[in-house]
């Protein structure tokens, strides 16, 4: 995908959207060679790079930084980066001031979680230009208002004013939005109710698109196995097992070879 046009034909068109997170100059470049149609620098490289324990610890320094990265990887690629937690809460100069900070790291389009509260912001954003993907469900910068990472949108209620959010967030002019960790009949209500399309991460199969985190695909932290991110590989064992033949080699002075040794 090059632009936001191409969301919306894909779901006018009834394609299925494939993101991924990337973080880095070269996953975000395997990414884009296996087909992957758009690339998220999400606020989840706090955890997955970085090893904090939520996604409050991402800030513009780390996010505009993993943002310049992929874009080195991924010249050509379409690619979101995330609004850090509170960039988007504190004003709406602010919140433009770090938007742009971002597009120049080499973000496409900016994603932000919720919307009560700062509707003006998201208004504000796109109203200078710049895309703006709405995140909805579950939204892990509110993750201790939340109450932890869990199912949302489970009571009626519940789902209806999700159902309200995401009609406001296409008023305002967002260009997809992504549904994390909802029912997929809530999901799929959402996604049939919308023109933009809805890009699902533990949302079921009716959204418009999906959006895994890489190194949930990749398998690479053997603690963290959510049911509902299918895992493609195991890489934390791959990974342990190929240091362990490099220890090994080198401790049994079988590496460097001949042929490894610079004439
Ligand atoms: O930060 C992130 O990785 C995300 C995805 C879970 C959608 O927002």
């Amino acid at each position: 995908m090059k632009t936001i046009v191409d969301f919306a034909r894909a779901k006018a068109a009834g394609n299925p959207i494939c993101m991924l997170t990337a973080y880095d100059a070269l996953t975000a470049r395997i990414a884009v060679d296996a087909g992957v149609d758009a690339l998220l620098v999400g606020d989840s490289v706090a955890m997955v790079v970085h090893g904090h324990d939520s996604t409050i610890q991402a800030d513009m320094a780390m996010v505009t930084l993993h943002t310049r990265a992929v874009r080195r990887g991924a010249p050509e690629a379409f690619i979101v980066a995330d609004m850090p937690f509170l960039s988007h809460r504190v004003g709406a100069a602010a919140a433009l001031r770090d938007a742009r900070d971002l597009m120049r790291a080499g973000a496409n389009a900016v994603k932000l979680e919720g919307l009560a509260g700062h509707e003006d912001v998201v208004e504000r954003i796109v109203g200078s230009g710049i895309p703006v993907m709405g995140h909805l469900g579950l939204t892990p910068q509110s993750v201790h208002q939340l109450g932890g990472h869990r199912l949302q949108a489970r009571s009626a209620a519940d789902a209806e004013r999700l159902g309200r959010d995401a009609r406001r967030l296409q008023e305002l002019g967002a260009f997809a939005l992504v549904l994390e960790c909802v029912p997929e009949s809530v999901a799929g209500s959402v996604t049939d109710a919308l023109t933009i399309p809805t890009i699902g991460i533990g949302a079921g199969a009716r959204t418009s698109g999906q959006i895994l985190v890489v190194t949930d695909l990749l398998g690479m932290d053997s603690g963290f196995r959510p049911r509902f991110a299918r895992q493609y590989l195991d890489g934390a064992t791959a990974a342990r097992e190929a240091i362990a033949a490099y220890v090994a080699d080198v401790r049994g002075c079988r590496f460097p070879a001949g042929s490894e040794v610079l004439a």
